[in-house]
């Protein structure tokens, strides 16, 4: 199919946990307008459907960071692989080379319906990947068992989104896997300006907190360069 966010986006009154997985997708989304490369057999591309208006909408912010959570702790569990999250969602590998295996894009539709719009790379090969900033979970020596990602995703997903309800977002774990904070970064906003600083840690409410010289700025929205890449 074309994009499984698409697809889904087409169907906003389903049940909540409706979910549609593509085997390819020739015009997968990715963040800020970009593409997602999405070849034939060689990644998890799906799409879930939440109905959150149960929820305050300020927190609805924390769906992403609650998704790119739910995901690793299924990369953990599925794929015998430990990933870091570089803010917002995008799944990392571990140290200095930071290199994106996986990306979340989630798209509010109509008044109550969230589409969780998750893409991991499992078994692409170096010479298939898109950039040289982007890796596979087969790159970073996990299993690329996409049938056993997905199941363990259906059990983690659902119990970080329980936790999120409780009215506790998973703050702590995310600051623990989030291996943005403590380096240098530059921000792209969504205005184009650029912000250079230290990235201090993340708010209370999922927002990134850069530190550029006296000033601490708190970004909502924007695309995160870290210094070492
Ligand atoms: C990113 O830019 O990091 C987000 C990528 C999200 C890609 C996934 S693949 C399944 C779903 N359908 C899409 O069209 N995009 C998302």
């Amino acid at each position: 199919m074309d994009s499984t966010n698409r697809l889904l986006a087409e169907r906003p009154d389903s049940p909540e946990g409706t979910t549609i997985v593509a085997e390819i997708q020739t015009a997968g989304r990715g963040r800020l307008g970009r593409t997602w490369e999405s070849p034939w057999g060689s990644g998890v591309w799906m799409s879930v459907l939440v109905h959150p208006a149960d929820q305050p909408r300020a927190s609805w912010a924390w769906l992403p960071l609650v998704t790119a959570l739910a995901v690793r702790d299924a990369l953990a569990l599925a794929c015998d692989l430990d990933c870091g999250l570089k803010w917002p969602n995008d799944l990392v590998s571990g140290g200095d080379q930071v290199r994106k295996l996986g990306g979340i894009l989630v798209e509010v539709v109509g008044a109550d319906a969230v589409i969780l719009g998750i893409g991991i790379n499992m078994s692409l090969l170096s010479e298939e990947l898109p950039t040289p900033a982007a890796t596979s979970v087969l790159r970073e020596g996990g299993t690329p068992d996409r049938e056993a990602f997905i199941v363990a995703l259906q059990g983690t997903l659902e119990s970080r989104l329980r936790q999120w309800r409780s009215g506790q977002p998973p703050l702590a774990d995310y600051r623990s896997a989030c291996v943005t904070i403590g380096r240098q970064v530059s921000v792209r906003l969504p205005d184009g300006s650029e912000l250079v600083g230290l990235a201090e840690g993340v708010a209370d409410d999922g927002r990134l907190m850069v530190r550029e010289g006296a000033n601490t700025v708190i970004v909502a929205a924007g695309d995160v360069i870290h210094a070492t890449i």
